[in-house]
C-alpha cells in the first residue's frame, strides 16, 4: 500500500523525491547478488504498469525458501502470528520494495522494527528434525534456522498520521475529536506521549507472492481489527488509502466490510505519473461515515433504484409479450436495487 506518510515525505522533500525517483527508476543498482537478477519481478497489483523496467525483483529471503508449492502445503492455520522485531529490518525492507512503488524512509522501518507503530507478522517457522532445520521444500539447512515471513501489516494510531483524514472518515479535526478525548481521559493537556487519538490508519500490507489468495491478508485485518477491539478503546475507525487501479487490494478491503469513503484526484505520484486514491474506512463501536457521505451515498443508491426500476418496467412490459428469460433477469434487477436501496436506507438512518 501507497501511504499518505510516503507520499507527504516524497513531496515535501525535493532531495528525497529525488532519491525516491532514482530509487524507482533503477532497481536493479541495489542487487548485490548475481543470483538475485534471475529471481522474477515482483507481481504485485500495487505497481502502476507490471511490464515496467522500474518493478523491482523479488529478493526477499521468502521466495528463495518457499516454492509456491512448498506455500501450497502450508496450512493458514499452523501460521503464527507476532510483531515485527529488530531482525526483521532487511526482509521487511525488501519485501516492502517489492510490494510497493514508493521507497519508504529508514524512519518508518525503524519505528515498525521498534514497536513505536502497531504490526503484525506472519511467519512460518522452520521444523527442527533431528537437529537440522528444514522449510517445507526442505531447501534451507541447519546453519539458517530463520523463520519466513509470509506476510505482514503496520498500522499508526498516532494523530500526526490521521490529521487531514480524519474529516473525511469521522466528519470532524482531530482538534475536535481527539483532543476532547484526550482531555476527558486525563484530565489536562499534559503530554503523554505522541497523541493517539480516534482512527487507526493501515500503513502498509503485504503478502510474500507464493502464499496469495490464500486469505492471509483477510487474516491479518481480522487480527488487527480485534486487537483495535480488544485495547484500543478510543478508535472509532481502520482507515486506508489504495491507488485506484489496485483492484487485489481494493476486493480484499471490500470483502472485508470497509466502506469507500472519498476519492483523491492526483493523490499519489508513481513512476512519474499521478494516480488517483480511495479513502476506505471500517467502522467500529458504532461509529459511522459523516453525514455528507451517508446523503451523498443514499442519494446515489435512490437514483440508481429510480433508474433500474424504470429499466425493469419497460423490460416487463417486452416480457409481457413472450420472453420468460427476460423476466427472470427484470425479476433479478428489481430484487437487486431493493436490496441496495434498503442497505442504504440501514446505513443512512
Ligand atoms: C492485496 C494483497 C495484500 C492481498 O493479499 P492476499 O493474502 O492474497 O488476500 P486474501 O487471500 O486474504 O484475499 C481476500 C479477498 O480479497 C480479494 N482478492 C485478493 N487478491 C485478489 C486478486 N488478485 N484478485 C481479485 N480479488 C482478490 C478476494 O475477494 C479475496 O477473497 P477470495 O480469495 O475468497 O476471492 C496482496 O495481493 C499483495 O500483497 N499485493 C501487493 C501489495 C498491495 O497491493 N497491498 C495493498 C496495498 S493497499
Amino acid at each position: 500500500m501507497e501511504t499518505h506518510s510516503a507520499r507527504t515525505a516524497m513531496e515535501e522533500d525535493p532531495k528525497h523525491l529525488m532519491t525516491q525517483y532514482l530509487c524507482l527508476a533503477s532497481p536493479l543498482q541495489f542487487l548485490s547478488d548475481p543470483a538475485e537478477e534471475l529471481m522474477p519481478k515482483s507481481s504485485s497489483s500495487a505497481m502502476p504498469d507490471p511490464m515496467a523496467d522500474t518493478v523491482p525483483r523479488l529478493t526477499a529471503k521468502v521466495h528463495r525458501r518457499f516454492s509456491a508449492e512448498d506455500a501450497a502445503a502450508i496450512p493458514l492455520s499452523h501460521i503464527h502470528y507476532r510483531p515485527l522485531q529488530a531482525e526483521d529490518m532487511d526482509e521487511m525492507m525488501a519485501l516492502h520494495q517489492e510490494w510497493f512503488p514508493v521507497s519508504y524512509d529508514q524512519d518508518f522501518y525503524n519505528k515498525s522494527v521498534g514497536g513505536h507503530l502497531y504490526s503484525l507478522v506472519a511467519t512460518w517457522p522452520q521444523v527442527q528434525h533431528g537437529g537440522s532445520a528444514s522449510s517445507v521444500g526442505g531447501r534451507v539447512s541447519a546453519e539458517q534456522p530463520e523463520e519466513s515471513i509470509l506476510g505482514m501489516i503496520t498500522m499508526s494510531t498516532y494523530c500526526e498520521h490521521h490529521g487531514e483524514a480524519i474529516s473525511h472518515v469521522l466528519g470532524a479535526d482531530c482538534e475536535a475529536i481527539c483532543r476532547r478525548k484526550r482531555h476527558r481521559d486525563f484530565g489536562s493537556e499534559e503530554e503523554h506521549g505522541p497523541r493517539t487519538g480516534a482512527l487507526a490508519y493501515i500503513l502498509t500490507l503485504g503478502v510474500a507472492e507464493a502464499f496469495r489468495r490464500r486469505g492471509l491478508a483477510k487474516e491479518l485485518i481480522r487480527r488487527s481489527l480485534e486487537y483495535v477491539e480488544r485495547d484500543l478503546p478510543e478508535v472509532q475507525a481502520m482507515y486506508l488509502h489504495v491507488v485506484t487501479y489496485n483492484e487485489a487490494a481494493i476486493l480484499l478491503y471490500e470483502s472485508c466490510s470497509f466502506l469507500r469513503i472519498e476519492y483523491f484526484p492526483s493523490f499519489y505520484f508513481l513512476h512519474g505519473r499521478h494516480y488517483d486514491s480511495y479513502l476506505y474506512a471500517r467502522y467500529l463501536r458504532g461509529s459511522r461515515p459523516p453525514w455528507r457521505w451517508r446523503v451523498r451515498s443514499f442519494a446515489s443508491s435512490l437514483g440508481q433504484w429510480v433508474m433500474s426500476y424504470w429499466s425493469s418496467l419497460w423490460l416487463s412490459g417486452d416480457d409481457d409479450r413472450d420472453d420468460a428469460g427476460v423476466i427472470s433477469a427484470t425479476a433479478r434487477l428489481m430484487l437487486m436495487a431493493d436490496v441496495n436501496l434498503i442497505s442504504m436506507m440501514v446505513m443512512f438512518w
